[in-house]
């Protein structure tokens, strides 16, 4: 018989900045979710990717004088680097800048634009020149700019609708027949009542002024705007509209999209209504989690101390980190982050409860019984009292699974190890050594051996490293699913264990807690301005700079901040583009003086050919070109 399937996905990860530890959760949240799923019998489907196209990537390509492709390239091996660290067991890893993904968005796009579903039309919104970002009136933050806090103005464009509004009443329909479509249930509430009900507008779906994107087939100056071309990842990477579509016909409707609650509105709203449009079945389930704060911040935002999750899984293992993440911060509801908490986590539950029962256990069975389990002998109530706990626990972790709640499955896995701690304590193997009692002292052993097989084979799913290393200390191959937690007992003759390293070292908090803000101050220091080194006189004497006269100047086509002009400089004609269009007109310029570094190797900005650089005097918020002082000829040196 063909096991069900269970389709996950997480969002696609922007691709314009480093991941924070707050971006690990949801990939490790769907990663415990996957893993237990497989091993409960399902054939699962685990996708995640990356979000590549778009204005800011654009922009941020441009800063770091790389090419949009370069810029997403880095970022992608960084991420999966990442994910790579933190034992992430997805099937798929989709990039939007994938051939076959940009192809079928065309596609659907195309399908929209036949069925009616797609207009043009024009869009007007706020726009801010310095962050070429469209805002809507209730986006700005008191009348100006929300991210950079300057002047916006109105403006139009020429744009693609999709038509959302005429999906408005099936949408209220469907949440109605499907009531667990949106969870947790508040989340659902706050969509009818904040957007849904005060009427869903028809969404710009394309954009002209920038070009990092996919272009329309039909209208190639326009290219696809955010969330189509995102929210399709999730049946393009399954084969949608593409020759091989099994993944497709196998998985789609997906069983569960698991998405940070600020992206709830796109993946319960337009994504539902997308499909309705294509014709497509509706996923099952879009879970909204919490946040993982940082202070009082979303840690995208904040710009406080935050280790790199890279370099807090090589400190203290992959496992710590997930360990932490999925049952600290409860799940739904948002939780804060804090070095000492992840700490005092590791050592209170995994140094302390697990590290500690395996070691005992281990080092009892190798002093008492030369490393072999023994096999019991009668149980006494208080082994039943364990018995009956490893048996109750998988329906037990099952159900707050299928709540989507790892902090309880987990709070239950560590049931059996803190019950079992308390009954070495209790059974005191070492006086029932000393007194000769070798049978109890077997039938002890061997509920403890179960226990951590118990509890071992159900952490699998939420640290799979140290369990993995848990079945090596105990003698046992590592379980591919939860047949054996049928029976206690399970464990035959002639098992040995090994107790070797420690599972977890004890973290010297305050120690580390010292080291971490120091690591968190380097990285913060490198991300800042490099301090600006002092350099000889020859070192300045490469530099040539020479005055030179405004020809001609125009904008530089799609793009608010550049201007390109052609210079006299002395004999010489050049070309030189320079990001100064928000503080001069192209007809101010022309005839003035400039200065300009006129041995910069010859660069393409935006396509356009640039053959120097001009210099200005820049705080930040206003720029002035300099000038020499009287009039003089083009071509003079400037010393
Ligand atoms: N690219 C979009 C999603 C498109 S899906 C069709 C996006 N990307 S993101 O990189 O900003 O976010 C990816 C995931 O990380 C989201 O689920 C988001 O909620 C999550 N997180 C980002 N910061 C977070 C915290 N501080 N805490 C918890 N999750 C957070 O949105």
């Amino acid at each position: 018989m063909s096991k069900p399937t269970y389709y996950i996905t997480t969002p696609i990860y922007y691709s314009s900045g480093k991941l924070h530890i707050g971006h690990c959760y949801t990939t490790v949240i769907c990663d415990a979710i996957a893993r237990f799923k497989r091993m409960d019998g399902y054939d699962v489907f685990y996708l995640t990717g990356t979000d590549e196209h778009g204005q800011k990537v654009q922009q941020k390509a441009e800063t770091a004088g790389v090419t949009p492709k370069q810029y997403v390239d880095d970022l992608h091996q960084q991420i999966t680097k990442l994910w790579k660290a933190l034992n992430i067991s997805y099937d798929k890893f989709i990039r939007t800048t994938d051939d076959y993904h940009e192809k079928t968005v065309q596609k659907v796009y195309e399908k929209l634009l036949a069925s009616g579903d797609l207009y043009k039309s024009t869009y007007e919104g706020w726009y801010c020149t310095p962050c070429e970002s469209f805002w809507t009136e209730s986006q700005l933050a008191d009348g100006k700019c929300p991210d950079c806090g300057r002047e916006v103005k109105l403006q139009k464009e020429e744009s693609y609708f999709f038509r959302l509004s005429k999906y408005q009443d099936r949408l209220i329909e469907f949440y109605k027949e499907n009531p667990d479509f949106i969870s947790p249930r508040s989340r659902m509430n706050e969509m009818i009542n904040n957007f849904i009900k005060p009427g869903l507008k028809d969404l710009c779906v394309s954009r002209t002024t920038f070009d990092w994107g996919v272009k329309l087939p039909f209208d190639p100056k326009h290219v696809a705007y955010v969330w189509i071309d995102a929210l399709t990842n999730y049946i393009t990477a399954l084969g949608y509209l593409q020759e091989d579509h099994a993944l497709f016909d196998k998985f789609w409707p997906a069983d569960l999209h698991m998405v940070g609650k600020e992206i709830v509105r796109f993946h319960t709203i337009i994504w539902p209504a997308l499909l309705m449009a294509l014709d497509l079945p509706l996923p099952k389930k879009v879970y909204g989690h919490g946040w993982v704060l940082f202070g009082n911040d979303k840690m995208s935002k904040s710009k406080g101390n935050v280790v790199d999750p890279l370099v807090l899984a090589d400190r203290y293992g992959a496992d710590a980190i997930r360990y932490y993440l999925l049952r600290e911060i409860p799940f739904g509801s948002d939780g804060t982050y804090t070095d000492e908490s992840l700490l005092l986590r590791t050592n209170a539950d995994l140094v302390n409860d697990l590290g500690n029962l395996v070691s005992r256990t281990t080092a009892m069975i190798t002093q008492y019984f030369g490393g072999t389990v023994p096999q019991p002998n009668e149980y006494t109530d208080l082994d039943r009292e364990l018995i009956a706990i490893c048996e109750g626990a998988l329906p037990q972790v099952r159900k707050d699974m299928d709540a989507l709640s790892a902090p309880d499955a987990l709070c239950d896995v560590f049931r059996i190890i803190q019950r079992a701690n308390k009954y070495i304590d209790e059974t005191m193997p070492w006086a029932l050594n000393k007194n000769g009692d070798k049978q109890r002292l077997a039938t002890v052993m061997y509920v403890l051996t179960e226990c951590i097989r118990f509890a071992a084979t159900l952490l699998l799913p939420f640290i799979p490293a140290t369990a993995a290393r848990i079945f090596d200390k105990i003698g046992m191959p590592q379980p591919t699913d939860f047949g054996a937690l049928d029976r206690f007992g399970a464990t035959g003759e002639g098992v040995t264990v090994h107790k070797g390293d420690n599972l977890f070292d004890r973290i010297d908090v305050e120690k580390e807690l010292k080291e971490l803000n120091k690591l968190a101050a380097a990285q913060q220091a490198e991300k800042a301005e490099p301090e600006t080194p002092q350099i000889s006189i020859e070192d300045f004497a490469k530099v040539k700079l020479a005055t030179a006269k405004v020809l001609s100047c125009e904008k530089v086509a799609k793009s608010d901040k550049l201007l390109v002009m052609k210079l006299q400089v002395g004999d010489e004609v050049r070309q030189v583009v320079s990001g100064i269009a928000q503080y001069y007109s192209p007809e101010y310029m022309i005839g003035k003086t400039v200065v300009i570094v006129s041995n910069l190797k010859p660069a393409k900005i935006r396509g356009v050919d640039s053959n120097g650089m001009i210099l200005c005097a820049a705080d930040g918020k206003n720029v002035v070109f300099v000038t020499p002082e009287k009039e003089t000829d083009s071509g003079k040196e400037v010393r």
